[in-house]
């Protein structure tokens, strides 16, 4: 590959270009490796098994903490995956840990939506299955759900355990966050709402709505099942129909991921980090430039027009977008509306463009 300033040592050489990788619809698939993804990334490591190309993850989705995701990924994908690698939608919830301070906040979504929180630096996390168990009757359909008596008696054991010093009848609820896809629509919206239309108190009056944030906003993504499936975004647009027609008010929310420029910023400046450890020696970007340390290119490797390739294109040079046919978009051209600037087949091919254009 190229080097930026061949002609200084060796400890300061580093790849122009980076790459970011979608996971779902591009890597995985309902828990399964797809496109060649194993293969694909193992060539961006030597032979003895050292990254030698900077590339990171950066996707919508989440549920765990990044450490976690990173060795789910390493086991699944067959190479060493460090957390530094993993940009998750969730990720910038870290940045908004000074706002809550001691604030009771609640976690939304599958996985461990509290842990991640809990790792982030935020103090007072409850998951929403923990909330609502406070709350009798506050999900009348929950005798209708077969799994919902042995969850109960789960968290009931684990809060036992918790060190938890609030009372929920009195202690406002701050701050909820969507951390990662919903798993019980029905419940999680009936207890959002009673959340934000009173001032984070359920069943109490009316009052100022609590700050919320949904990790990412896609309409859509792509699992195991043929046809796409529905997204955070779809969630969203659920709860926030909902929340107007019952307050007669507008909700008030920030939405992160991709397709926000902000993400891609970031993304450029993680990438930067795993670049300068490449060579072993992660203080190897001392003494440069800004503009030395800048990679010529990024490649945005996704699988969704709306999200993956209209933020690549938003986010302008250095990105470079490349689309492929495993996931959300499976046209035979380019798509009309957010064209990306490749369109391959699966991810191996994607890999082999670059290391082609590159070498
Ligand atoms: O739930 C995950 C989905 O919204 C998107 O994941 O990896 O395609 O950005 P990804
Ligand atoms: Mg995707």
């Amino acid at each position: 590959f190229r080097r930026l300033h061949s002609h200084t040592g060796p400890d300061t050489q580093r790849p122009s270009f980076g790459i970011s990788f979608d996971i779902d619809g591009v890597l995985i698939r309902g828990g399964k490796a797809i496109g060649g993804s194993p293969q694909a990334l193992r060539r961006l490591y030597g032979d003895d098994g050292t990254l030698k190309i900077p590339y990171i993850f950066l996707t919508n989705g989440g549920g765990v903490p990044e450490s976690k995701r990173a060795s789910e990924l390493s086991e699944l994908l067959g190479v060493q995956i460090s957390p530094l690698q993993v940009v998750q939608g969730h990720s910038p919830f870290r940045d908004l840990v000074s706002r809550f301070g001691n604030d009771l906040i609640v976690a939304v979504g599958k996985g461990e939506p509290a842990k991640v929180m809990l790792e982030y630096g935020f103090k007072n996390v409850l998951s929403i299955d923990e909330y609502a168990s406070f709350f009798k009757g506050i999900d009348p359909l929950s005798r209708y759900k077969n799994w919902a008596f042995k969850q109960n008696n789960e968290i009931m054991k684990n809060m036992n355990e918790l060190d938890f010093s609030y009372n929920v009848n009195s202690d406002a609820v701050k701050g909820t966050f969507i951390v990662s896809d919903p798993v019980d629509w029905g419940r999680d919206i009936q207890v959002l709402c009673d959340i934000l239309s009173c001032g984070g108190l359920p069943g109490k009056e009316k009052g100022h709505q609590p700050a919320l944030y949904f990790a990412s906003d896609d309409l859509l993504y792509q699992a195991e099942f043929p046809a796409e499936r529905l997204g955070m975004g779809a969630f969203r647009i659920a709860l926030e129909n909902i929340f107007n027609s019952v307050n007669g008010i507008p909700l008030q929310y920030t939405s992160y991921g991709k397709p926000n420029p902000s993400v891609f910023k970031n993304a450029e400046s993680v990438l930067m980090q795993v670049a300068s450890t490449l060579n072993g020696n992660p203080d190897h970007a001392g003494g440069r430039t800004e503009k030395e340390n800048k990679f010529r290119t990024i490649y945005m490797i996704g699988d969704n027009p709306a999200v993956d390739i209209k933020g690549a294109t938003k986010a302008g040079y250095p990105w470079f977008s490349i689309l492929i046919r495993t996931g959300v978009f499976k046209g035979k051209d380019n798509h009309p509306e957010y064209p990306a600037d490749m369109v391959v087949e699966n991810v191996e091919e994607a890999v082999e463009y670059i290391l082609k254009k590159e070498a």
